[in-house]
C-alpha cells in the first residue's frame, strides 16, 4: 500500500512506517490525514457537544482506550489497543498500564488538593503524550482527553491552532520542558488557547 507516501515523519511524531493496520486504501498522506480528521471529528461530537457524566466519561483505562478507538477506529485496526512494540518516544510497552494507573492516582491527588482544572488538564495531556500508549494518534488523543476533562467540568475547551509552522515548535518545546518537570510553559500554552475571547 502507500508505505513510502505516509512514512515521512515530522519532528515529535511517531514514525509511521507500519501501514499494515490501515482499514482504508489511501493513496497519499493527505488523504490519510483527511480520513483521520473526519474520524476525530465524529469523536469530538460524541464527547464535546453534550454534557458528560461519570458514566459517559469515567476516566478509566478502558474508557481512555475507547476514546482512541472512537477517534481512529474507522482508519486503523489497532485503534484503542496499546502498542506491543517500543517506540523512540513513550514508556516501555510493559509499563503502559502501570503508568496510566499512576496517572489516575496522581489525578486523585490533584483533585483532592483542588488544583485548577486547566492545570490538571495540561498535566493529563502531557502525561498521556509521554506514556504514548498507542502506535500513533497519541498527540491528538491526549489533546482530546484533556479537553474532555475540561468539558466534564463544564469549562470551555482549549482550541489548538491549526498552524503547524509557528505553533508546533512552541508546543513541542513546552512538552519537552514538562518532561523535565517544568510544567510552566505547557500550562501557559493551555491558558493562552483556552480562555474564551
Ligand atoms: N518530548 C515529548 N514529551 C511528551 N510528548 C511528546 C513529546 N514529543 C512529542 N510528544 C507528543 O507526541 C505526539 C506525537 O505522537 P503521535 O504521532 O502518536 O500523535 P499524533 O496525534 O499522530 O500527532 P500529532 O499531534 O502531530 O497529530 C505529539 O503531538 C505530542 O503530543
Ligand atoms: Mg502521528
Amino acid at each position: 500500500m502507500a508505505k513510502n507516501i505516509i512514512s515521512d515523519s515530522e519532528e515529535g511524531q511517531t514514525p509511521l512506517d507500519d501501514v499494515s493496520g490501515l482499514l482504508v486504501d489511501v493513496k497519499s498522506r493527505r488523504e490519510l490525514n483527511d480520513l483521520e480528521f473526519k474520524n476525530n471529528s465524529s469523536a469530538a461530537r460524541k464527547y464535546l457537544l453534550k454534557r458528560l457524566t461519570g458514566k459517559s466519561a469515567p476516566f478509566t483505562y478502558k474508557w481512555l482506550q475507547q476514546v482512541h478507538k472512537d477517534m481512529f477506529g474507522k482508519v486503523w485496526r489497532w485503534a484503542g489497543t496499546a502498542r506491543d512494540t517500543d517506540l523512540n518516544i513513550g514508556v516501555p510497552k510493559e509499563k503502559i498500564g502501570s503508568e496510566i494507573h499512576k496517572l489516575f492516582y496522581d489525578l486523585g491527588q490533584w483533585e483532592m488538593r483542588k488544583d485548577p482544572p486547566v492545570e490538571i488538564a495540561a498535566r493529563i495531556h502531557h502525561r498521556l503524550a509521554l506514556i504514548h500508549p498507542f502506535p500513533n494518534g497519541n498527540g491528538r488523543w491526549a489533546r482530546m482527553v484533556a479537553n474532555i476533562y475540561l468539558h466534564r467540568h463544564e469549562l470551555p475547551i482549549v482550541k489548538w491552532p491549526e498552524d503547524q509552522k509557528i505553533f508546533r515548535p512552541k508546543y513541542l518545546k513546552a512538552l519537552k520542558a514538562a518532561d523535565t518537570g517544568d510544567h510552566g510553559p505547557f500550562l501557559k500554552l493551555h491558558e493562552e488557547y483556552w480562555q474564551p475571547s
